[in-house]
């Protein structure tokens, strides 16, 4: 009562200073972690387990509620952040994932561009939040941090994976630089871009506004995706750390999306004029396709028959999640680029093969089941979500597990393609999708089988792939939360979801896990 009393004793004068004197301490302060976090279940949604198709079509939208409601944005939730700002997750603490992430944040803006590529701009709000994501994107990579600053050579301060809610550089220990972020970036804001241009006459909804950087795509080429590819051209061939933040070196995962990054950067420079960055993009981009190709980088192992995520770190064996999401991400679009390792290729699939029937053994949690399981992010994971202990299958493995299967079979239908399985995959087939003595008697003494596009046999063994992908989003059914949010891991003897709330990431995955069943379902018919 005091408070209030007092303010109604003070001129509108006195009001305006005082507000101008918190407003310069709050910006002195470092931000307040628990003042803004909060999980909101979206309310009344309420998982039922015993009707799956009831689910597939309910989940989505649960899903992308919990997503949006991990974005600030004008009307957001989070009084801390700036808008366009995507925290990992709400949790404050054990696990204390409220910051953003490079990575996630750009993985988050590619769902929201994936639907409007898919749906065009008639959610205007979807595309404002893309918006401002772009414009805070620009006040994040000029914020000095312990990896460097926008200043250095190559823009160095942009390999910084992690910052504040309010855009202030994290400053404690962490594994950095990670050189995926800047490539992940630029690829979801040319992405949108292009389909601005394609589908809304060239406008953007926030152009003109008061605080916004940008007036026009070129702005944004110039000033905010140049600086991001100019760091993958100048850093591709220098060490960092993985997508999981653990150890320093070369990675599959990282070199891969880098790759689609000064890929797609060639055909959106051009757009724009700037033949002369297309031509040092184009350089830069054939020379890491070289690299990530040759046998020597360790990807493609001579004894092992999958990818090796990160060939110098010799106490693991390779076997990682990050493979097929490199793959997923990389080739989300049937764009026409050479780019390599799609899920088709043999060892990108015994990447998956060999990790699902791992943590089928690894993980009691998936003693029930005989198609997809609960995956992790690798065998030798000891992160339970909180603290180093015992690894745990996480949400996002098991989506993209999903995702896996379903791109599979949807890039033969869209590009009519014969099916050919190599010897590399014949137990994986044999295992999960076709008795292949049935499709070909003669097939073990073969390098590989073709299956020709529409014939019986390839009607049957993509249905069986669709469901085999079906059978991994029937795990997260059976564990997901009743308000239908997904956390980033499962307890791996319980099933229970455990670690950070309402993952951001995890939401992304499972939107994206839909959106190609949806996609295949369409294409088959
Ligand atoms: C937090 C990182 O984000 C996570 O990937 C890692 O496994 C743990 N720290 C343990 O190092
Ligand atoms: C830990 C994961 O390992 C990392 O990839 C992610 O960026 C952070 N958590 C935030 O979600």
């Amino acid at each position: 009562m005091g408070s209030i009393f007092a303010v109604e004793t003070l001129s509108i004068m006195k009001i305006a200073i005082l507000a101008s004197v918190l407003v310069s301490i709050a910006s002195c302060l470092p931000i307040s972690k628990k003042d803004a976090a909060s999980f909101i279940p979206l309310s009344g949604y309420s998982v039922d387990r015993t009707n799956i198709t009831a689910w597939y079509g309910a989940q989505p939208d649960a899903s992308w509620y919990y997503l949006l409601q991990n974005i600030d944005y004008p009307t957001g939730q989070f009084t801390s952040a700036v808008p366009g700002v995507v925290v990992a997750s709400p949790s404050t603490s054990n696990p204390d994932y409220y910051y953003q992430w490079v990575r996630d944040s750009a993985l988050t803006f590619l769902t929201l561009v994936n639907k409007i590529e898919d749906h065009g701009f008639g959610d205007v709000d979807l595309a404002q939040r893309v918006e401002y994501y772009i414009n805070n994107t620009y006040t994040v990579q000029r914020v000095s941090n312990p990896t460097g600053s926008f200043d250095d050579p190559g823009h160095k301060g942009l390999g910084e994976p992690k910052m504040n809610l309010d855009d202030t550089a994290y400053t404690a220990g962490w594994g950095r630089p990670q050189n995926d972020g800047p490539a992940l970036r630029s690829f979801a804001i040319m992405r949108y871009l292009d389909a601005v241009t394609a589908s809304n006459n060239g406008n953007l909804h926030l152009a003109g506004t008061p605080n916004i950087v940008f007036q026009n795509a070129s702005d944004i080429y110039n000033n905010i995706i140049v600086p991001d590819l100019q760091y993958v051209v100048s850093y591709w061939n220098t060490q960092g750390f993985d997508l999981w933040e653990e150890n320093d070196g070369m990675h599959f995962f990282t070199a891969l999306v880098q790759l689609k990054s000064l890929d797609y950067g060639i055909g959106f420079a051009n757009k724009q004029g700037d033949s002369t960055f297309a031509a040092t993009l184009t350089a830069q981009r054939d020379l890491l396709k070289t690299y990530i190709n040759n046998p020597s980088s360790g990807f493609v192992g001579a004894s092992q028959k999958h990818i090796i995520e990160s060939p110098q770190l010799t106490s693991r064996g390779g076997l990682d999640c990050a493979t097929f999401i490199a793959a997923l991400v990389s080739h989300d679009q049937n764009d026409g680029s050479d780019i390599p390792f799609n899920v088709d290729n043999p060892y990108v699939l015994n990447s998956f093969y060999y990790l699902l029937n791992d943590n089928k053994q690894r993980y009691g949690m998936n003693a029930p089941y005989k198609l997809g399981a609960a995956m992790g992010r690798y065998p030798e994971d000891v992160f339970n979500g909180v603290e180093t202990a015992e690894g745990n299958p996480w949400v996002l493995s098991t989506a993209y597990g999903a995702q896996t299967l379903y791109q599979l079979a949807s890039n033969l239908y869209e590009n009519k393609k014969d099916l050919i399985i190599d010897s590399l995959n014949y137990d994986l087939y044999n295992s999960y999708i076709a008795d292949l003595s049935a499709v070909d008697s003669g097939y073990s003494s073969k390098a590989s089988v073709t299956v020709p596009f529409g014939s019986d046999n390839f009607k049957n063994i993509t249905n069986s792939i669709s469901q085999f992908a079906d059978s991994f989003l029937a795990v997260i059914l059976d564990h997901i939360d009743d308000n239908g949010q997904t956390s980033e891991e499962y307890d791996r003897t319980s099933g229970y979801q455990t670690g950070a709330v309402s993952l951001t990431w995890s939401s992304a995955s499972l939107i994206g896990a839909f959106r190609l069943r949806e996609k295949l379902a369409a294409l088959k018919n």
